[in-house]
């Protein structure tokens, strides 16, 4: 009896506690390989701040910047394993995972600008592109940009010519190691958390980033000279586990891609800022020269590295480089 009235009095209080009223937050671990200063991790820290105040506190986001949880390739498998929930992986990243399309966008001079870019990363190419994430257990929610690439070594880079027999960084893309062979560089794949090493040690003379990444990695310290050749964009995907977004309940993922959204062009001005600030910094500082290209070098980098969009057509679909040029207004390469 005793033992009856003890059960009926703790159910009754465990039903009337304010604290088993309330559900523990779904808790997304948000990992990715920029710096804590950088871009990408502000953007990702206005996400949280989004999604938690949109969801009312039912969702936490955690965020785990700089390489702490996993290094570039081992994120993606950590997120399809379910061990985290959001990543913001460089497009340039995808190829390894069997899906080749992606690297469309490492097509060097595929974009001529911004508005030629957003006309993929927000159009219907864009979203295609995105939901052939689906076939990898993954789920695609947005672009935010980074910027475009400058080419950086220790010694000056006039034309491709100087490119040549240079062991150049590059992220884990088929396309972009295509575009090193065409200058006659010696592309290495290499960890984004490894590149200021392997630049500092010697086993990578080179490579080609953001002025942003260049800067937040400290690579301008090892690196003497670069190229203001804009040959190439960098930007991110954000994605989630597809059985964990699907599994969300429907009010909590709708107010989750509100939240994405509102932040995708906070994400793309601070990068604009960031790359812009950081180039002015890096100039200052003086480790690195940087060289503007005359319109003559300019056309050089153009004619040794575009023949790469007909060489990678086959891997990344001749059909939707074509769709990007008619997207894009470019007519012809
Ligand atoms: C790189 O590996 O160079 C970049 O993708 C890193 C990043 O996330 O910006």
């Amino acid at each position: 009896m005793r033992r009856a009235l003890w059960i009926l009095t703790s159910f009754g209080l465990a039903l009337s506690s304010p604290a088993r009223a309330e559900a523990p937050p779904i808790v997304i671990k948000f990992s990715h390989v920029a710096a804590p200063q950088a871009h990408k991790s502000r953007a990702a820290e206005h996400f949280k701040k989004l999604a938690e105040s949109y969801t009312n506190g039912r969702v936490r986001v955690e965020l785990y910047p700089n390489s702490q949880l996993y290094k570039d390739k081992e994120e993606l498998e950590a997120l399809q394993l379910g061990a985290v929930q959001m990543l913001a992986p460089s497009v340039s990243k995808f190829g390894p995972l069997g899906i080749r399309a992606f690297e469309v966008f490492d097509l060097p001079y595929i974009f001529a600008d911004y508005q030629a870019l957003a006309k993929i990363t927000e159009g219907e190419i864009g979203r295609e592109l995105l939901d052939k994430l689906k076939s990898k257990g993954l789920v695609g929610l947005g672009y935010w940009n980074n910027g475009f690439k400058i080419l950086s070594a220790n010694s000056p880079l006039y034309g491709p010519d100087d490119v040549l027999g240079l062991k150049m960084r590059i992220q884990a893309s088929k396309v972009l190691e295509a575009q090193m062979w065409a200058m006659g560089g010696l592309p290495q794949v290499m960890a984004f958390s490894e590149a200021y090493h392997g630049l500092s040690s010697g086993v990578v003379d080179g490579t080609e980033n953001t002025p942003a990444n260049m800067y937040t990695q400290k690579m301008f310290e090892v690196q003497r000279h670069a190229t203001m050749t804009n040959h190439g964009y960098l930007g991110y995907a954000v994605i989630s586990n597809a059985r964990f977004w699907q599994g969300l309940p429907s009010d909590i993922r709708e107010q989750l891609e509100r939240a994405i959204a509102d932040t995708t062009p906070v994400a793309n001005r601070l990068a604009l800022e960031e790359n812009t600030q950081a180039l002015e910094e890096m100039k200052a500082d003086g480790h690195t020269t940087f060289h503007e290209p005359t319109p003559e070098e300019r056309a050089a980098w153009i004619a040794a590295l575009t023949p790469v969009h007909d060489e990678m057509a086959s891997r990344v679909g001749r059909d939707l480089i074509d769709r990007i040029y008619a997207a894009t207004g470019r007519l012809t390469q």
